[in-house]
């Protein structure tokens, strides 16, 4: 027997829930500071989602109106196999926008599979451009090979690319015009994110670094007119964008401490374990992977257990620096 699902998912908050972050591996070569701890222990593979499994979840979602998917990670592109999950992925009917988020460092040589598999659009990392403190903040990350990256991207002809840096006080916020440069150098976009509490991290005191938005957006304006680009809900997401200089590039600011987006979330994420988080900021989830791996399992069934946890997703995030973070989750198993 099949059950008949409407193809939306609404929340209790009457907000509509039509894109999904999906991380397909809470793994990574990088250990950036803000994201990991030095010394991480990672999920057992045999807890991870199957690529089987991981397209099983994504065609619910579509199924149930879901439009837009982000692959992340960790760094999904470090999974193996992902070209074939992303090979199908591409071909799901009704997913509108299969997109990407990368630490850019296996990009030299995917980025065209990435293209001509139907990514649409790209967000690479990218938080210093000088080798040492690149070194530094990504504890394993290699400058060079990332600005390749970011340059096959470029030249796969994505239709958006837009590099993701967060600013630590004291670290690298000397480097923001030039963060901002390169980014219009290349045309591409850049997007500045408040580092947000999630994870045990002991590397710095992230309400001593914390950078907020507005302080970012007042030393770009010193040297570049920024022009508010339209309201936020025209855009995708939190992150609200001002053009530079008339130029094709967009410089946006996603502030979760100093700017509350939650009442235009949109969004859910799936771990790699297949836990289905309902905020960032809470730890309110369902099970899919019980669900999947669970006799008699149905597309169904994993419908329903969607269906059902939009009733758990919580109004806010409430992130707060001075407090002990609650979420002790780290970055790497949601996905940003
Ligand atoms: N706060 C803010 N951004 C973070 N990222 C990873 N950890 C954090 C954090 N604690 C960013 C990465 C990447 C994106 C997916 O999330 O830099 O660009
Ligand atoms: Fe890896 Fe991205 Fe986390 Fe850096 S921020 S450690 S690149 S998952």
């Amino acid at each position: 027997m099949t059950t008949e699902f409407p193809r939306v998912l609404i929340d209790r908050f009457r907000r509509r829930v039509d894109y999904v972050r999906l991380s397909v591996t809470d793994r990574c070569d990088f250990r950036c500071v803000y994201c990991m701890a030095e010394d991480m222990t990672f999920v057992p593979k045999k807890h991870v989602l199957t690529l089987e499994e991981i397209q099983e979840v994504a065609s619910a979602f579509v199924e149930l109106g879901v439009g837009k998917i982000r692959l992340t990670g960790g760094e999904p592109l470090v999974r193996n196999n992902i070209l074939s999950l992303i090979e199908q992925l591409g071909q799901l009917p009704g997913l509108d926008e299969l997109v990407i988020t990368s630490n850019g460092s296996q990009l030299q040589r995917m980025a065209g599979s990435l293209r001509e598999l139907g990514v649409k659009r790209i967000n690479i990392s990218l938080d210093s451009l000088q080798p040492r403190r690149f070194r530094h903040l990504t504890r394993y990350g290699n400058l060079d090979q990332v600005i390749a990256g970011i340059d096959a991207a470029i030249e796969a002809r994505f239709e958006r690319i837009r590099l993701n840096a967060v600013i630590l006080k004291g670290r690298n916020e000397d480097e923001v015009l030039d963060l901002v440069n390169f980014a219009l150098q290349r045309h591409i976009d850049i997007a500045f994110i408040e580092e947000m509490p999630l994870g045990l991290i002991d590397e710095h005191n992230r309400a001593l670094s914390f950078c907020s938005s507005e302080e970012l957006r007042q030393i770009i304006a010193r040297e570049h007119l920024l022009a508010p680009l339209g309201d936020p809900q025209s855009q995708e997401g939190p992150a609200r964008y001002f053009s530079i200089a008339n130029g094709p590039t967009r410089i946006g600011f996603i502030s979760p401490h100093s700017h509350n987006f939650c009442h235009l979330c949109n969004r859910v994420r799936v771990t790699a374990e297949g836990r289905l988080l309902l905020c960032l900021g809470n730890e309110h989830s369902a099970d899919l992977r019980a669900v999947l791996r669970a006799p008699g399992y149905s597309r169904d069934k994993l419908k329903q257990a969607i269906v059902n946890a939009m009733a758990i997703k919580p109004e806010r995030h409430h992130f707060d620096l001075d407090e002990t973070p609650d979420i002790v989750r780290f970055m790497n198993t949601t996905g940003g």
